[in-house]
């Protein structure tokens, strides 16, 4: 990057990595240098994707000492997060995350502590957060064109959706709720005006995991891949916050029900759905409805999500996504998990 030029980045984990990659790789301002994965295979498959001769990594610490490389993004299993962010953060890199910040909370307040220490540009990657439809409710929210937003309700429900291609999904720190639940979630929270989470009571299980059925693209996986489940495939509960509002999350990677990927919004002076995106406001007594033609995510995410970080890089500047949202969005999950676990409501200590 030196001397104003684009914003160097290496892309660790070449499954969401590819998406966000292309979109960094695409930005007039940016350039991705190396990728790195255990796997060679998939770095070389996307490497023809990518302009320019890349660099290939298989150990993310070599990586990190490359002083070729400005950012880092991280898409490696929920498990490596904040081994492979700290590692960057050290060496000084900038960090993009994705989803969820770490597999626990107490990995994720170590993060958050190093990456604000450090004084790089940190970000979450929050496909859902910058889709342009979140965008567009959150943009009404700081208009206060739903007056006040008191209660709102989130969902992710899969009918058959466990993933198991990496049994990271499966493993102790991942789980419906850290996968699904935490898009929702967060573009809730955001959408609300990012509200101080007080207390939270939570349910949460595993049904079909452990019976090997209703897998995302395999349906059922084998005795040895059942076995291994150590994780939720449902969780639901209410967040309070602070200032009264009300939210009700509900995260299901497998059910007998129809998918659904929802948030409405309640507000003194209007409402929403996230889907079909649909205002609701009245005149009078009369009900008022409009349609909103905004996709929810795909690549318009991606690209906003690559835009907002490169311009935090080359401006200095904090990002409007730090990992500290990251950290909050955690403590919310963690606190859900261990409120249906301990069988009691949960009142959470966020720091400020
Ligand atoms: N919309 C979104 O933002 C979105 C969507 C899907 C997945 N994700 C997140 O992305 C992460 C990965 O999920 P995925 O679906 O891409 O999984 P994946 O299995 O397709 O890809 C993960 C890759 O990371 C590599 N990897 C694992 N450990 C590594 C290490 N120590 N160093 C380098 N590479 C390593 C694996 O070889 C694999 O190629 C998860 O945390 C998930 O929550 C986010």
């Amino acid at each position: 990057m030196p001397g104003g030029k684009k914003v160097r980045i290496a892309i660790v984990g070449m499954g969401i990595g590819k998406p966000n990659g292309r979109a960094l790789s695409g930005h007039s301002k940016g350039e991705v240098v190396a990728l790195c994965d255990l796997d060679s295979d998939r770095m070389t498959e996307f490497a023809k994707e990518l302009p320019g001769d890349l660099k290939f990594y298989t150990d993310y610490k070599a990586m990190c000492r490359d002083p070729e490389i400005d950012a880092v993004f991280v898409g490696t299993p929920n498990q490596w997060h904040v081994p492979v962010a700290l590692e960057a953060i050290k060496r000084d890199k900038h960090v993009l995350v994705t989803k969820p910040l770490a597999d626990s909370e107490r990995a994720a307040k170590r993060l958050v502590k190093a990456a604000e220490a450090s004084g790089v540009v940190n970000m979450m990657s929050l496909s859902t957060r910058f889709g342009p439809a979140c965008s567009y409710l959150s943009k009404l929210s700081r208009e206060e064109y739903f007056g006040e937003l008191y209660y709102a309700r989130a969902r992710s429900v899969r009918r058959s959706g466990i993933p198991a291609w990496n049994l990271g999904f499966i493993r102790e720190g991942g789980g419906a709720f850290r996968d699904m639940g935490v898009h929702v979630l967060d573009a809730a929270w955001a959408i609300l005006g990012f509200p101080t989470p007080e207390t939270v009571t939570g349910v949460a299980g595993a049904k079909f995991g452990p019976r090997g059925i209703h897998y995302l693209r395999t349906g059922s996986v084998p005795r040895s891949v059942a076995r291994q489940f150590k994780a939720d495939d449902y969780a639901g509960g209410f967040i309070r916050f602070e200032n009264g509002i009300g939210l009700q999350i509900e995260s299901f990677w497998a059910s007998h029900q129809p998918g659904e990927f929802q948030i409405e919004l309640f507000g003194t002076d209007a409402g929403a759905t996230l889907s079909p995106l649909t205002l609701f406001r009245s005149d009078g007594q009369t009900p008022l409805n409009t349609s909103v033609d905004l996709p929810r995510g795909g690549e318009a995410s991606w690209n906003a999500i690559a835009d907002h970080f490169i311009t935090s890089v080359l401006e200095g500047k904090q990002a409007s996504a730090p990992l500290r949202h990251g950290l909050i969005v955690q403590q919310m999950m963690e606190g859900l998990l261990k409120s249906a676990n301990d069988g009691k409501e949960l009142r959470l200590k966020i720091d400020p």
